[in-house]
């Protein structure tokens, strides 16, 4: 299976799918990452790991469809099997989910469906709940929406802050990632409307 990673930012969870396909736990290869942010720390990563780095800068396209014409063509180029978000944060058209159909997973910091959106650790935190987490989900046409794949909770401590409950959500999500993009190219997962079943 080929994996595309699609990445706006720092990087992490490229970095920790890259350490699982090394150790040899991810059998796949990824041959490419797609990026839109010319200083996304992604890039560098990638690029030390010697995959190929695609940027594709919205801007330089005159409309959403374009851009994601850009891309489409350029994933077809690297027959592209299969898209793992990883910190884009850019909504993706309906036309172009549906030409990766359940064969686009996202990770998202909370335990879907509370906190969706962008800030997703700070709106928990600040909301004051006792349990965070991770999820991990397939895309569909609404954002942080698609049938959930795996979840695992992380306790909110008394003395957290932000930033230390932040980094014990990243911590997860680098272990949980792997895991869950395992069983789907292992074609262990069924979607059934919500639901996704996992085969041992
Ligand atoms: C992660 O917290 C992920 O859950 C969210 O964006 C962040 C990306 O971090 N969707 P990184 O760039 O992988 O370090």
């Amino acid at each position: 299976m080929n994996l595309a990673v699609f990445a706006s930012g720092k990087g992490s969870n490229f970095e920790a799918i890259m350490q699982s396909v090394k150790s040899g736990f991810l059998r796949v290869s990824v041959p490419l990452v797609v990026c839109d942010t010319p200083e996304a720390g992604v890039l560098k990563l990638a690029e030390k790991e010697g995959v190929e780095t695609a940027l594709f800068n919205r801007g330089d396209f005159a409309s959403r469809k374009d851009f994601e014409a850009a891309i489409l063509q350029r994933l077809h180029s690297r027959a592209i099997d299969a898209i793992a978000l990883a910190g884009f944060m850019r909504m993706l058209s309906a036309e172009f989910i549906s030409s990766y159909r359940n064969r686009i997973l996202n990770i998202h910091p909370a335990l879907l469906p509370s906190f969706k959106g962008s800030d997703a650790i700070a709106d928990a935190f600040a909301y004051g709940v006792r349990l965070t987490g991770v999820t991990v989900h397939f895309v569909d046409e609404e954002m942080d929406h698609g049938p959930i794949i795996l979840q695992r909770q992380v306790a909110v401590e008394p003395q957290d802050t932000v930033e230390t409950l932040a980094a014990r959500i990243h911590e997860v999500e680098h272990e949980l990632y792997p895991h869950a993009l395992k069983l789907f190219s292992e074609g262990r997962l069924t979607i059934t409307g919500r639901k996704v079943e996992i085969t041992l």
